[in-house]
């Protein structure tokens, strides 16, 4: 069955390369279609070259940001670097002050919050400087650019800072510390299904015209029916949604390079019940282009981002299997207030713009009640964590029910 075709400008050579798999292949997954929009080596949307470093003429157009087409919670208030890194040091207090403790930041962005939480331990516990081994996972070249450029001056002081492009090239049980990220889950390639007479369907992508367009096609992998067997998810007839099948590979790889430590998790999403409820029919998938929000993924393709919400659940399962045990879940308003956020902030003016900016990061109606924060552990007991302390969940609602 062809779905309503949209087709829409964007980067013309990207266009060509995905049609031409598809014409050599095939239709595609969605999966496959979001891989090569995003990270197609030369033309996808976070690998063309758009550093801040070099002048705009010389470079594409910034991607997270004011002059994005998103902005994330470091271009907004340092807050969350300094709760990230009270975080830190309470995970290093439990882990007796190892000789070598190591940050790994997955898909830093443009290194803000690395740069940040740096300035913190800088400012507020410069011994454990000497320890430290800062490690960035990032795929794309022009976002390690970025990151390079924001890290230059502790570049410059000779601290540890490495990049890796994939944990693949890390070696197994290499860190001991906190394996962090923020807004990267939701940027993984997702599967897209629905249910069509009373039967679950994948969505495919073809060559439509000029654009792209939609075909739907048994399941690709099994593992999708084992994803919504294992989530207890039963979907209704017309219901469309996602399926984060390498969401699940990637916690998989971090309980691999993690020896003992904690997995900090901040993205948008929802526990499985929440996430495939009937308020989201449609799924979650979303574009931005300029900071306008669509769910048209083939419009403006390579030139903007196509994020899908996150199913923690999933996470917290695949993890459990993989040997990564939950400490807690809970939203970033409760993270951000359990380590400190008050006194964080105390001193500054009630009208000032920082305030402002600050709270942004902690009001429900802002980013306090959508951004959900995972805390999974290993080679540590049970630790009682500050960002843990407020829970506005029920115990289990995480791995209960379904999982
Ligand atoms: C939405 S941005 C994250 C923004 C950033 N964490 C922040 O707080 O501003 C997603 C980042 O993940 C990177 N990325 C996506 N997939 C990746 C992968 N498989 N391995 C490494 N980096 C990846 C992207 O290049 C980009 O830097």
């Amino acid at each position: 069955m062809q779905s309503e075709i949209s087709v829409q400008k964007g980067n013309s050579q990207l266009i060509q390369t995905i049609q031409s798999e598809i014409r050599r292949k095939g239709c595609l997954t969605f999966a496959r279609f979001m891989e090569l929009a995003l990270y197609d080596p030369r033309d996808g949307y976070y690998m063309t070259p758009h550093s801040q470093v070099t002048p705009a003429m010389e470079t594409g157009r910034e991607r997270i940001g004011w002059s994005g087409d998103f902005y994330t919670a470091p271009d907004v208030h340092p807050l969350l670097a300094k709760a990230i890194f009270k975080q830190i040091q309470e995970v290093d207090d439990l882990l007796h002050h190892p000789s070598e403790l190591t940050i790994l930041e997955m898909g830093g962005g443009k290194g803000l919050l690395a740069r940040d939480i740096l300035r913190e331990c800088e400012m507020v516990a410069p011994e454990v400087l000497s320890r430290l081994s800062y490690l960035l996972v990032e795929c794309s070249p022009a976002m390690r650019a970025s990151q390079e450029h924001h890290l230059g001056e502790f570049l410059q002081k000779g601290l540890s800072i490495q990049w890796a492009s994939s944990l693949s090239e890390l070696e197994t049980g290499q860190v001991t510390g906190v394996i962090f990220s923020n807004e990267f889950v939701d940027a993984l390639p997702v599967h897209r299904v629905t249910v069509k007479d009373g039967s679950l369907k994948e969505v495919f992508v073809d060559c439509e015209g000029e654009g792209f367009g939609e075909r739907m096609g048994p399941l690709s992998s099994d593992e999708i029916s084992t994803y919504l067997k294992d989530g207890h998810v039963n979907l209704p007839e017309g219901y469309t949604t996602e399926i984060h099948l390498e969401a699940l590979r990637w916690i998989g790889e971090v309980d691999r390079v993690l020896d003992k430590g904690i997995v900090l998790t901040i993205d948008y999403g929802h526990t499985v019940q929440d996430y495939y409820g009937s308020s989201r029919k449609n799924g979650t998938l979303l574009c931005y282009y300029r900071h306008t929000v669509s769910d048209q993924p083939y419009a403006h393709v390579g030139e903007q981002d196509i994020t899908a919400h996150v199913n923690f659940s999933g996470l917290a399962l695949a993890g459990e299997r993989a040997g990564l045990s939950v400490a807690g879940f809970t939203n970033l308003m409760s993270f951000l207030l359990g380590l400190g956020a008050e006194e964080m902030l105390a001193g500054l003016e009630q009208e000032s713009k920082e305030l402002q900016s600050a709270i942004h990061l902690l009001r429900p109606n802002g980013m306090g009640e959508t951004f959900k924060v995972l805390i999974q552990h290993k080679g540590i007991k049970a630790p009682s964590l500050m960002g843990l302390r407020y829970r506005p969940f029920f115990e289990g609602a995480l791995l209960g029910g379904g999982l």
